[in-house]
């Protein structure tokens, strides 16, 4: 049963539940007009304490296709966060208005705060550098509908991999599934964090290998999930213009791959995946933000108990 669940991390869901979310949302896509009234009389809070466009927006609109509304603030600083107000006393009094809470913020961790407090579930729309639970459904569900599964897959995950929470999320994730294999491409300035190799990899004995260039392992991919450097993580400007372009994805290093590869990027996109790319057909980061709001739509339906 999801009703009343939050969903603060991956984990937060077992496989079975996960695929309940992603049937539902194969169904919405199939059937958008069923839904369209099914959260009429609930109200969704947004509480945004760092800049999102796609999250956001993709939450509003899933809630409103679903025939519910919207409140919110995608700026603290137009909120009593300015006054000095915390987050437990924010999230507890929206939660006396609100049927559910979508909360981004840059302290990992707030939305767990958020949910201890919270009368109303509390789905956390990404903490810092640490986790990003709804873009890991949107991308789960991607693979689902466009590979066929999750098992069997060599995935490489390319760019910032030390503070990409979405990197993060989708490798716990995916590390449940049968016979995965990373393939991590990053400068060794942006490996991935000790954590995620201790508690993700080798505590699951997923298999993956890390290297420098796309070039040298582009061919053996089914998925390239592309990330943009995490320019407002970094504690020094040099570091960032250092780093920002190290990774750009054109049209002659997709000759090298596979026919039936995929390039996933969570959006948004700064310089690592030339425009040229987008008229490929295996780039598919447009098809999956919309998928990303399917799943939200079925996310809420299912946090919500109205299936
Ligand atoms: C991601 C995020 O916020 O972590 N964006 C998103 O939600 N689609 C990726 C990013 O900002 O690079």
């Amino acid at each position: 049963m999801l009703k009343g669940r939050n969903l603060i991390e991956p984990m937060d869901l077992s496989v079975e539940e996960l695929d309940e979310i992603f049937d539902l949302a194969e169904e919405i896509i199939k059937k958008p007009s069923e839904y369209s009234n099914i959260c009429a009389g609930n109200l969704l809070a947004t509480l945004f304490f760092e800049p999102s466009t796609r999250t956001r927006f993709s939450f509003e609109a899933a809630m409103l296709k679903l025939g519910g509304k919207v409140i919110g603030f995608s700026e603290p600083t137009s909120s009593s966060i300015a006054k000095g107000e915390s987050i437990a006393d924010t999230v507890r009094t929206v939660s006396c208005y609100a049927d559910i809470i979508v909360m981004r913020h840059p302290k990992e961790g707030a939305p767990r705060i958020g949910a201890m407090v919270s009368e109303v579930p509390i789905i956390n729309a990404g903490d810092g550098g640490h986790q990003h639970p709804t873009q890991t459904l949107t991308d789960l569900l991607t693979i689902r509908a466009l590979k066929g599964g999750f098992s069997n897959l060599t995935i490489g995950l390319c760019g910032d991999l030390k503070f990409g929470r979405t990197v993060h999320s989708l490798m716990k994730a995916l590390s449940r599934y049968e016979n995965i294999t990373f393939i991590l491409i990053s400068p060794k300035e942006l490996v991935i964090p000790d954590y995620v190799r201790k508690e993700v990899l080798n505590k699951n004995g997923v298999k993956y290998e890390e290297v420098r260039k796309i070039e040298e392992v582009i061919h053996k991919l089914d998925i390239l999930y592309m990330t943009r450097v995490q320019k407002e993580r970094f504690f020094n400007e040099e570091d960032y213009v250092r780093l920002k372009d190290h990774y750009i994805l054109d049209n002659e290093k997709m000759s090298l791959a596979r026919e039936d590869m995929i390039v996933m990027h969570p959006l948004p996109r700064v310089n690592e995946i030339a425009v040229e790319v987008d008229n490929d057909p295996r780039a598919v980061y447009f098809k999956q933000a919309k998928y990303g709001m399917y799943v939200r739509m079925a996310l809420i339906i299912k946090l919500l108990g109205l299936r």
